[in-house]
């Protein structure tokens, strides 16, 4: 099957200079954007499963417990029965039907107070990485509406809807079924996951074969991957890349690190173009451009009329 991705054209210069800019706007300060770094590392949690208030946090070495402690519960966890087991309960699509205006809406009710990445309302967030990719790749409509739907899994941690805890949501993803990268974010704590013991499951390639394609692994669940889902589900006409950006952003073993190159195949490397574009946006939109929503909206809903149906099954 031939996967049609779409022609990236390099505006690298352009890039540039919207860096410099958005940097001299906001002056974001070196502290700033270590606080920056992970999109799908680790964003939203006002307290977490232990009881630990990220805002509340004083010491830059309490908040670095929080979030080690966050990752030793997520890579304890994950394993790849726990990931089937979820993809399973949550392909259904039948727990609501809802617009993706409507789950954004959602995610802005909680999100905003949580995140001490963000003292901004979700939305804001969303819309300012599609707005500053807009900027830059005005004729790539389907990437600007990437960037609005990318994040909208995180309902799951909404008490309305899943109330999941936040190491199933939020953090890094991972191939389950083969080895763990070293290069995973604190590796060390795989050593508990039982997963890591089963000789099924801890070769380099484990279930998998040689270049068998990204679409075929399983990932650790997440945010990620329930929108993947929900885009899939409900016939989006977004095409492949976009698809897999919204799969993917998380996975920065294998989009920052270069690991896990012995499963993807030709056309994974086409859609990461694509991926290392719209990661650059996610980060560096964490910052104070303000976006006048009322006068976006119009523009974002005809996306949403396009690529996806107006209710979808969540
Ligand atoms: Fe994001
Ligand atoms: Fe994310």
């Amino acid at each position: 099957m031939t996967v049609i991705v779409p022609e990236l054209v390099v505006v690298e210069n352009n890039n540039l200079d919207h860096k410099e800019e958005i940097n001299k706007e906001e002056e974001v300060t070196k502290e700033e954007q270590q606080d920056l770094k992970r999109d799908g590392g680790f964003e939203v949690p006002e307290s977490n499963a232990f009881g630990h208030s990220f805002r509340d946090y004083e010491k830059e070495s309490e908040r670095k417990e929080s979030v080690e402690e966050f990752y030793r519960t997520n890579h304890i966890n994950q394993t790849y029965e726990f990931a089937i087991k979820k993809k399973e309960y949550y392909e259904k699509l039948d727990k609501t039907e809802m617009s993706i205006w409507e789950c954004c809406e959602l995610l802005n009710e909680f999100v905003d107070e949580s995140d001490p990445d963000l003292d901004e309302p979700q939305i804001e967030h969303l819309l300012q990485t599609a707005e500053a990719i807009r900027r830059d790749y005005p004729n790539e409509d389907w990437l600007h509406l990437t960037a609005l739907i990318h994040d909208l899994g995180k309902v799951l941690l909404h008490p309305a809807f899943g109330h999941q805890p936040q190491w199933s949501v939020v953090g890094d993803t991972f191939p389950l079924g083969c080895a763990f990268d070293e290069n995973i974010v604190h590796h060390q704590y795989f050593k508990e996951n039982p997963d890591n013991d089963n000789p099924l499951y801890n070769t380099k390639l484990g279930v998998y074969t040689e270049n068998c394609g990204l679409d075929k692994v399983t990932m650790s669940w997440g945010h990620d991957e329930y929108m993947y889902l929900v885009s899939k589900g409900n016939n989006t006409t977004l095409p492949p890349a976009a698809l897999f950006i919204i799969r993917f952003h998380s996975f920065y073993a294998m989009h920052r690190s270069g690991a896990y190159r012995h499963l993807m195949n030709d056309e994974d490397h086409e859609m990461l173009k694509w991926l290392h574009v719209f990661n650059k946006y996610d980060l560096y939109s964490k910052s104070k451009v303000r976006v006048n929503q009322e006068e976006v909206k119009p523009y974002y809903l005809s996306l949403i009329e396009k690529y996806f149906p107006a209710k979808l099954k969540w």
